[in-house]
């Protein structure tokens, strides 16, 4: 322990900071500094050093960084903490389905409803619908799904590990998992198949839609007339998709049942791009680089462009805009990445495409696909219906059939799974997990505590819950010393814990702590709910937000 003692030296009074330490079975006193020549100046000094070393404790609380876990270890978290089940566990789960828990299911919807404002409600430019997930089987014919996908689903003789390939690959290709040969299992069937009607006889066999872009092409027409859209436009839909993908894995990442955040963004052709395209740099990985075997090299994605590494100014557009939309949510720049899709990697569709990847812990993988889809889709349509999906061009006087000259497809599991890794931090001065969310995507907002269970505290702490449930889902917890509640809430990422203590009861105040650096602020309970959603909103800094407290 350090105190402040008085030295003599030549008749004048010193004042040193001393400690006394037990070295070798002995107590010593050792001198840490000299603190100035009256008590008072020495004091002074000490509470000065003395805060210094808090705020170096809490710049180093700052910096906790995000722990790397593998996705099985992030499965069995969400499952803990009451975020993802496996569905149906209790009869021995079933493969690639999964169902969202109290705290999931907030997550996802805020993750949803970020994407949706982002890309729909501040743009002029696209609009959204919600498509049938069930639809005229005839849909599936015309979008290529039933014919085009012509994959052979394969066994591993060897260690028996299932997988597809392309029919022209068959007989060529060994085992991912140990090279061993594949045995022919037949016609592998991606799409999920239904019967429609109640009686068998009558019934109709449809398909569970595999993608939800196909219904923004059938219903293109309507949206364009009706919304009285202007090219460019785009149209955006949020929705389930189901594949019969032959080895979910990897928890959210390959699954049968899961949904999709798509736009189709229509031009007519060869119209360029009117907007800036966002100042992003990102590792970038194309086809040329990937031939030759070389590494992705950093660059800003408009260099790129320029460079013509990307063909289109759209391209670049989207690939900026969709980074952007992950970076502004918290996620880690540097485990980013674009890669152009090989020559005999792209779908039947595509003319041109390039993923957003992600170093998840098993690789980088996909994580939204951009692909350029030309006029595909809609002379597909007009073909097998016969109607006329063409628009009239007031100033040319001509018929265009519109482009879709980007399709951003994102999957909302691959996206949440971004969000959990990129903020998961084992943080061990404080003994627990802290997940880092955004504030907009965190599950809960607020949680809301008496220091201690007596009426006066919790009156106070039940007005504070009614008034800021009515904006957001906060929290009432009264059990347990404070640290435990604080540890309970930075686990399931609760950005902002709000204590009702003494002085609130005199001073109708209460603390706010920051669950990522356990700064506290003192603010008026008459400013929390503005200040509150200002802190969500990143629109003030904490420390600014209030009085804070040592
Ligand atoms: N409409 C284009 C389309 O569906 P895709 O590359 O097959 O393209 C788009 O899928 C996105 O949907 C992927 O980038 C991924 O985020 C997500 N996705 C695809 N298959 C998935 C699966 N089995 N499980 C989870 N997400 C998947």
């Amino acid at each position: 322990m350090a105190f402040i003692v008085k030295k003599k030296i030549h008749g004048n009074d010193y004042f040193y900071l001393r400690e006394s330490k037990r070295i070798g079975g002995k107590v010593k006193s050792i001198d840490l500094g000299y603190l100035g020549k009256t008590r008072e100046e020495a004091e002074k000094r000490l509470k000065e050093r003395l805060k210094k070393k808090i705020t170096q404790k809490i710049e180093i609380k700052k910096e906790i960084l995000p722990t790397k876990i593998s996705v099985e270890e992030m499965a069995m978290f969400c499952k803990k903490k009451g975020f993802i089940y496996q569905s149906g566990e209790i009869y021995g789960g079933f493969a690639g389905f999964w169902d969202f828990g109290h705290l999931g299911v907030e997550l996802n919807n805020n993750l949803k409803n970020e994407w949706w404002k982002f890309h729909v409600s501040q743009r002029k430019d696209i609009v959204g619908i919600d498509g049938s997930i069930i639809t005229h089987p005839e849909v599936w014919k015309a979008s290529g799904h039933i014919d085009s996908f012509m994959d052979i689903a394969v066994q591993c003789k060897k260690c028996g590990y299932k997988s597809k390939v392309d029919k022209h690959e068959l007989g060529k290709v060994k085992c991912d998992k140990c090279s061993g040969d594949y045995e022919n299992k037949g016609h592998f069937y991606p799409m999920m198949v239904t019967q429609v009607g109640p009686i068998e006889e009558d019934s109709i066999k449809s398909y569970l839609r595999p993608e939800t872009a196909q219904l923004i092409f059938t219903n293109f027409k309507f949206v364009q007339e009706n919304a009285r859209m202007k090219f460019p436009f785009g149209i955006a839909q949020i929705g389930k998709a189901f594949r019969n993908e032959i080895a979910p894995r990897d928890f959210l990442f390959r699954s049968r049942e899961f949904e999709q955040m798509e736009i189709e963004y229509f031009i007519e052709p060869e119209q360029k791009c009117p907007y800036e395209i966002p100042n992003e740099e990102i590792l970038i990985y194309s086809v040329d680089a990937q031939v030759k075997n070389k590494e992705p090299v950093k660059m800003k994605i408009i260099e790129a462009l320029k460079k013509g590494i990307i063909k289109k100014d759209w391209h670049a557009y989207w690939l900026a805009t969709e980074f952007s939309w992950f970076k502004n949510l918290g996620a880690n720049a540097n485990n980013f990445r674009i890669r152009q899709h090989m020559t005999d990697e792209k779908s039947h569709y595509a003319t041109d495409t390039w993923d957003l990847e992600y170093k998840f812990p098993f690789g980088w993988k996909e994580l939204e696909g951009i692909a350029d889809r030309g006029d595909f889709d809609l002379s597909q349509h007009q073909k097998f219906s016969k109607k006329d999906l063409s628009v009239f061009n007031e100033e040319t006087k001509k018929k265009i059939l519109p482009h879709v000259v980007c399709e951003p497809s994102l999957g909302v599991g691959r996206a949440l799974l971004v969000f959990m890794f990129d903020s998961y931090c084992e943080d061990k001065g404080r003994g627990n997990v802290v997940l880092k969310l955004s504030p907009k995507l965190s599950p809960i907002k607020a949680a809301i505590f008496p220091i201690v269970k007596r009426p006066e505290f919790e009156k106070i702490a039940e007005e504070v819950l009614k008034d800021l449930g009515e904006e957001w889902n906060v929290v009432y917890d009264k059990s347990g010393s404070i640290g435990r509640r604080y540890a309970r809430n930075d686990e399931i990422g609760t950005p902002f814990c709000i204590t009702v203590d003494e002085e609130s009861l005199k001073k109708k105040n209460v603390t706010i702590r920051d669950r990522d650096t356990t700064k506290q602020i003192r603010v008026k309970v008459s400013e929390l709910r503005d200040i509150l959603r200002k802190l969500i909103n990143k629109k003030l800094k904490f420390e600014d937000a209030g009085k804070l407290v040592k």
